[in-house]
């Protein structure tokens, strides 16, 4: 029996799915991601490194776009972005979702075309609109009463051109994986809702303004949802909402953005939404819903952040220290809460592994954390990980490509980690870590 056991806890310890597509075993438990082994990117850009495999963000772009190749998919920049990926996202045809003016100036300058750009936020700054003008993105998504008219006044400023927007619409759909990034509902701060005619009302408005072309509808019901059905109703509430502001207004509008929040699995056998499903479902209701109300199909468009860099990424870390207090043992290592806030703000659990060197200690139940002042900076409890790691050791955290580093912070001044793309055999760095010459920089007090 025990020994069923072990050979189980060690056979999900080697199980890859979570991983990149183009990881392989080397002999030595060495592991290897992008055709470069993990062992030598830590010790060349040193620990904690984050490691992105540039054709495993490639493959997803291109599932994407084979799934659904009548739609705009645009990227969710706030998952994570640098120059790099801007251009891969450019070259693989899809468009950006950006949601500040910093994520947008780094596209445009990186090359992205702005009129493939769409802008959200719930509180766009002044900064964030002029930004967004200026380029000449090509969508705005209203998202509160208050930025119609702040818009519209801006747009007057430039050419007397008309800047097309979409309205941020709350379908009333409940779905999400953790309470804080379900955004279909009315109790959550995004978009105008349906319910009490707040949506209608914004549209209304918009639709008497010259300055501003009303392209359609948008929303966006949460984040790492892994069952097709929610947005299956969200289409007919949406397409029903059209067909009223054509009944109402005698206006037929060209397009509908469902927003993303596709779910992944972070460890082995977690659920993930199946990508084709989604696109057969979606295109399925589409057509039936409008042949109902007896309207053309919209140019449907999509935002996946997470499912097209999160598998992607892979944290790779250094063991710092070891110890046993009570029943439980720590692994502390060189990172944590600092560039992966994501355990501690969702309860979201990971899958480390020790890359480097082959164990063939017994598996332990083991809580790896992070190296930061707070109790609840832990990476991932309880997972069985082998009963010799010591300090010097390396792990790896597979599916870290999305909103960990773009979520990090500067929490006890240890910097963030630098990214590095593996491709075809080779490393490249992409974004340099953060140093302690860069918090001097910025302390420009006496
Ligand atoms: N479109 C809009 C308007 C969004 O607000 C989001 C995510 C996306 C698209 C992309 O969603 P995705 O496909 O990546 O799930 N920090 C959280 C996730 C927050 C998502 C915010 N909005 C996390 O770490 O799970």
């Amino acid at each position: 029996m025990t020994t069923v056991t072990m050979s189980k806890v060690a056979a999900d310890a080697d199980d890859l799915s979570v991983w990149p597509a183009s990881a392989r075993r080397l002999p030595h438990g060495v592991l290897a991601v992008g055709g470069v082994c993990l062992a030598e990117i830590a010790d060349r850009f040193d620990t904690p490194v984050y490691v992105l495999d540039e054709g495993e963000v490639r493959a997803h772009c291109r599932a994407y776009r084979d799934a659904f190749p009548d739609a705009d998919v645009l990227y969710a920049a706030k998952a994570f972005l640098s120059r790099a990926v801007v251009r891969w996202i450019d070259e693989e045809g899809l468009g950006l979702d950006v949601c500040s003016a910093g994520e947008l100036e780094l596209a445009v300058t990186a090359g992205f075309p702005a009129d493939r750009v769409v802008l959200h936020g719930n509180a766009k700054s002044p900064h964030d609109i002029e930004a967004a003008l200026r380029l000449g993105v090509g969508r705005i998504v209203i998202d509160s009463p208050s930025e119609i008219a702040r818009l519209a006044a801006a747009v007057g400023v430039g050419t007397g051109g008309a800047q097309k927007v979409m309205v941020r619409v709350v379908p009333g759909i409940m779905a999400g994986g953790h309470e804080k990034i379900r955004t279909g509902t009315e109790e959550q701060k995004f978009g105008l809702a349906v319910s009490d005619g707040s949506a209608q009302h914004a549209i209304a408005r918009i639709l008497g303004l010259r300055r501003l072309e009303l392209t359609g509808l948008h929303c966006h019901i949460g984040s790492q949802i892994t069952d097709v059905k929610p947005y299956v109703a969200a289409v007919r509430r949406m397409v029903g909402l059209m067909a009223r502001i054509r009944d109402t207004h005698g206006v037929v509008l060209p397009e509908l953005d469902m927003g993303g929040g596709h779910g992944i699995a972070y460890r082995p056998g977690e659920p993930a939404l199946d990508l084709t499903a989604l696109a057969r479902r979606l295109r399925a209701e589409l057509a039936a819903s409008c042949a109902a109300a007896k309207l053309p199909v919209p140019r449907l468009a999509i935002e996946p952040g997470r499912a097209v860099t999160g598998p992607a990424g892979v944290a790779l870390y250094r063991v710092l220290a070891v110890k046993r207090t009570g029943e439980r043992v720590f692994v502390a290592v060189d990172g944590g809460m600092s560039d992966n806030p994501r355990p501690a703000l969702y309860g979201v659990r990971y899958a480390p592994r020790l890359v480097g060197r082959r164990s063939t200690a017994e598996p332990r139940t083991t809580t790896v954390v992070g190296r930061h002042c707070e109790a609840g900076d832990i990476l991932a409890a309880d997972v069985e990980l082998p009963g010799d790691i010591h300090p010097g050791d390396l792990l790896a955290v597979p599916v870290a490509g999305a909103y960990q580093l773009s979520m990090a912070s500067g929490y006890n001044m240890v910097g963030r980690p630098p990214v590095v793309a593996v491709h075809d055999g080779t490393a490249r760095l992409l974004v340099r870590r953060e140093t302690l010459a860069d918090f001097r920089r910025r302390d420009i007090g006496e």
